[in-house]
């Protein structure tokens, strides 16, 4: 059997609170042929994941824990080298979740086939048309659900979520409102994307003041990807009736429970008859290829604009994973690997 030499990133031990290198080792493998029903891919791009974290840290979220010596989990896209299965074949795109590897054995499980592009197309298929912008979409026209008129906060607006939700709320006729990190990411959000203000979280001493000047008649959906005392400081400056869509917590992954800011605000969900819902995107699978078409649709007449923060070699990974956790990333985390 011939096979094939490559590395892949594997998590060295558990990581207790924010991640460093000593949590993760590069390997060198064999990578061997595929069986029956089997392709042997190439990675041309990996995902770099906040959400991943909690899992890293041998904690079990939706997806289980992994253990020390797992390769570390991920979205992928890689070109088919050899293909024995029937509907793919050597030269084919395709997205998985493979993790972190140069070459990978996969089945068909899961796995998507890219309309044929230029190589630097295919990044897009893990950020804005993957499952960033597939979060954006259900987390803000399923839940959400922001009418014409009403005003929209998003956090880490300049990230690969946030980005992607503040273009779709302004698309439904929503006044929206992002906060980001630090004057280029801010620029970037009001000057490119088209929200209407932006908040730079890192200047401001007091957050739910600059939510009430900037959002005066009250925020009526905030998406929220950070948690933290973020989320604590926009339940004092929701509407009536405004929902809090929970796609995720950065700023508490990796606190310990006793550390974490938590929450001071919640008479607010009573007096302000507020709704706050935490999602899975995944729940939503089975309408991915709508909502993928139509933002793909966007990308095409230059309605819906994306950036990618893009690492040069799987060996960067760890360290990209990291920066998202001090705001290094400008747009989508994804790792060239070939
Ligand atoms: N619910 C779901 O199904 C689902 C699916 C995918 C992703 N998600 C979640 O969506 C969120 C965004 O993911 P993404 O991949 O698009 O990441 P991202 O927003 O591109 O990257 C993380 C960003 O978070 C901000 N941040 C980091 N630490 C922070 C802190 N302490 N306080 C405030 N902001 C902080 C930084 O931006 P600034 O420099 O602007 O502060 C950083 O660049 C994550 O919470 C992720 O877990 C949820």
């Amino acid at each position: 059997m011939r096979t094939l030499p490559s590395r892949q990133v594997v998590l060295a031990r558990h990581i207790p609170g924010l991640p460093g290198p000593e949590h993760f080792r590069v390997e060198s493998v064999e990578v061997r042929e595929p069986g029956e029903k089997e392709l042997r891919v190439r990675t041309l791009f990996v995902s770099v994941d906040p959400g991943t974290l909690a899992r890293l840290g041998g904690v079990d979220t939706y997806a289980p824990a992994l253990a020390p010596g797992e390769v570390i989990a991920s979205a992928a896209v890689g070109e088919v080298l050899e293909s024995r299965h029937p509907r793919y074949a050597a030269g084919d795109v395709v997205v998985g979740a493979w993790g972190w590897r140069e070459h990978a054995v996969v089945g068909s499980q899961g796995l998507r086939k890219v309309e044929p592009g230029p190589p630097e197309s295919y990044s897009a298929e893990l950020g804005v048309l993957g499952i960033p912008g597939l979060t954006a979409w259900f987390g803000i026209l399923e839940l959400g659900r922001p009418q014409a008129g009403e005003t929209v906060l998003v956090s880490s607006a300049a990230g690969g979520v946030g980005s992607i939700a503040g273009q779709l709320a302004k698309r439904q006729g929503a006044r929206v409102v992002g906060i980001a990190g630090g004057p280029a990411k801010c620029r970037w959000v009001l000057e490119s994307l088209g929200f209407d203000a932006v908040i730079d979280h890192r200047a401001e001493a007091d957050l739910e003041a600059a939510i009430r000047r900037a959002c005066p008649g009250g925020v009526h959906v905030y998406l929220d990807n950070v948690g933290g005392s973020t989320l604590d400081a926009t339940l004092a400056c929701m509407a009536s009736k405004g929902r809090v869509v929970v796609s995720g917590l950065v700023a508490d992954y990796g606190v310990p429970p006793s550390q974490r800011a938590g929450l001071r605000n919640t008479p607010y969900l009573i007096t302000h008859r507020l709704r706050m819902e935490g999602f899975v995107v995944f729940d939503y699978a089975a309408r991915f290829d709508v909502a993928r078409a139509e933002l793909r649709q966007g990308l095409r007449d230059g309605t819906l604009h994306h950036r990618e923060h893009v690492v040069e070699g799987l060996a960067s990974a760890p360290a990209a994973f990291a920066g998202l956790f001090r705001g290094e990333n400008f747009g989508r985390a994804l790792v060239r690997v070939a």
